[in-house]
């Protein structure tokens, strides 16, 4: 069965600095990398290297800037028969990442804002799971999910970056995925209180909520029971793609018929191990590094 991701694709381009600049501020920094990144295309790489047969639809423009993130999918084997070329710039991430490995992203979404109901692929039979994030419209997300549905199949959301959703759209979730903000921010509630906030949204209608807790590990709240895993303990480097490699991990654990457990173990350990290295995609590990650390825990 297959992982659909439909999501964003973007030019990473990723400058380290001692700290970020404070507002009306310049700093200096380390000579500029240029990577493919994007938060769909990010999770789809994470899906394909943890063992996942994986499609994605998203869109690109006819740019100088397109082959950077259509190539990392391909040579990932992501299935791209639904990327779309469109009249528009390609999506460009601008990237600084601080000493403490803390970063500041900026997104011009150019082609994924114009990722429109229509650019959809005509059938969804074979797709176990759709994986989707917050970076291309609302709309588009929602035809998704109600076309997943139809289909049967399983409806995950990164709400990443964060933005409220629609009424329409709970229901169908059988899973997000949010970091530690983004739940407080959706549930309206302060930060820190991770278990009670998990359980308002699922009174929305949603089956399962995922939260990345950054140093403090992960954790699962459904209606019968609360999961947690520790942090996975490594030299952190960069956080670019962690949560990105979370979900796309989750997403193959899950479509290969892993538990909840099994599952969140994966995910959160695939997501300290994208710390390790500078960059999103160039940090992700393969199932057999996941596998690896799963067996030496
Ligand atoms: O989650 C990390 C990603 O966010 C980066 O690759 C960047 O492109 C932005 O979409």
């Amino acid at each position: 069965m297959t992982v659909l991701i439909v999501g964003s694709l973007n030019t990473d381009i990723l400058v380290r600095v001692r700290r970020a600049p404070l507002p009306g501020e310049t700093v200096l920094g380390d000579d500029a990398q240029v990577q493919p990144g994007g938060k769909g295309a990010n999770q789809a790489v994470a899906a394909a290297r943890a063992g996942a047969a994986v499609a994605f639809c998203g869109a690109i423009g006819r740019d100088t800037f397109a082959p950077v993130p259509r190539g990392a999918l391909s040579a990932a084997g992501v299935d791209l028969e639904d990327l779309r070329e469109l009249d528009a710039p390609s999506g460009i991430a601008l990237i600084t990442i601080a000493d403490d490995g803390e970063n500041s992203i900026t997104v011009a979404s150019g082609a994924n804002a114009r990722l429109a109901p229509e650019h959809l692929p005509a059938e969804f039979t074979g797709v176990s799971h759709l994986l989707m994030q917050q970076e291309i419209p609302p709309d588009t997300v929602l035809a998704a999910a109600v076309r997943a549905k139809a289909a049967g199949a399983q409806v995950m959301l990164n709400a990443a970056p964060a933005r409220q959703l629609t009424d329409e759209l709970w229901p169908l979730l059988d899973t997000l995925i949010v970091n530690e903000h983004e739940l407080a921010q959706l549930a309206g509630v302060p930060e820190g209180q991770e278990e009670s906030a998990a359980r308002s949204l699922l009174s929305r209608g949603v089956g399962a909520v995922f939260v990345t807790l950054g140093a403090r590990g992960s954790l699962v709240v459904t209606a019968n029971e609360v999961l947690k895993q520790p942090a996975h303990k490594v030299d952190v480097l960069d956080t670019t793609g962690a949560g990105d490699t979370f979900c796309g991990v989750l997403a193959a654990w899950l479509s290969g018929g892993a538990a909840l457990p099994e599952a969140l173990q994966a995910a959160n350990v695939a997501g300290a191990l994208a710390c390790t290295k500078l960059g999103a995609q160039a940090a992700m590990p393969t199932r057999g590094e996941i596998e690896a650390a799963l067996s030496a825990l």
